[in-house]
């Protein structure tokens, strides 16, 4: 077994330029085949909502749900990093962002926590990581938003919204974020904020220029119901087995050659 990733392992891959490959997960059994592929994070996404337990949207989901999950995931992730979501209104205040990260932590085995949004989580970044608990952030299209967004839709393309992203990218580096997602975002955006930040950027559907990419294992395996976004690609068909297909995404991510423009937004 190779040596365990960590935020420094991350830190040096984007700045020597290799692609960080990141796959969520939220059992025992594909954490195993997600190791053995060779993924540097597993991300137990509060998407397990929609593609685990059939909701419209990752708002239902609870902390109780995500420290089960987490805890599954954490059994076996021996090498790649564990990022935790946060789930919805489990981070509205500093105070319950440390309630929360420490169950999911303590009870889960989360290595880091992910909170959705700028501006509003600021304290809660601060507060998180000033007690020692590494938080990944997420711009963009942040779905615990998506009422208020008006739905599942590419984040970024007036000036006046791609300047706010920046700053609040820069403002929660500057608030000790470690990781940054950027969903659903035009390339050109994701490129200028993966250059303005030292943090490590993780795209999806935010084009090639990202540090690392990140895509929900169900729709790589093309086992999501339904229409699929633009984003993603089912590795499947082409690779034969479900190991052969997070090996050739593995790979597809550090060579480069996924996402391509037909993956991305302008
Ligand atoms: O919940 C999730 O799976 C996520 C990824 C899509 C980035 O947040």
């Amino acid at each position: 077994m190779s040596k365990a990733v960590t935020l420094t392992t991350l830190r040096r891959l984007k700045q020597q330029g290799e692609k960080i490959a990141c796959v969520t997960s939220y059992d025992a059994s594909f954490t195993t085949l997600l190791e053995a592929a060779g993924v540097d994070i597993v991300l137990v996404g509060d998407s397990l909502g929609m593609v685990i337990q059939g909701h419209d949207s990752t708002l239902p989901v609870t902390l109780a749900d995500m420290v089960y999950h987490a805890a599954c995931v954490a059994r076996v992730a021996n090498r790649a990093l564990r990022v935790v979501d946060m789930p919805f209104m489990s981070y509205a205040t500093p105070a319950q962002a440390l309630d929360t990260a420490a169950q999911l932590m303590r009870e889960g085995g989360a290595q880091m926590v992910k909170l959705e949004g700028g501006q509003p989580v600021i304290d809660s970044v601060r507060a998180l990581t000033g007690h020692g608990i590494p938080v990944c952030a997420h711009l963009g299209l942040t779905p615990q938003s998506v009422h208020q967004l008006g739905g599942y839709r590419v984040q970024g393309r007036e000036q006046a919204d791609a300047e706010r992203l920046l700053e609040e990218a820069q403002r929660l580096e500057a608030a000790g974020a470690g990781l940054l997602v950027l969903e659903c975002v035009p390339t050109q955006l994701a490129a200028q904020v993966t250059a303005a930040v030292t943090m490590p950027t993780i795209g999806i559907g935010a084009g090639p220029q990202c540090d690392g990419q990140v895509l929900v294992l169900y729709d790589l395996l093309g086992i999501t119901p339904g229409k699929q976004p633009t984003f993603v690609h089912n590795f499947l068909p082409e690779a034969g087995s479900i190991q052969a297909a997070l090996q050739a995404y593995v790979q597809a991510v550090k060579d480069g050659c996924f996402p391509g423009a037909e993956h991305s937004f302008d």
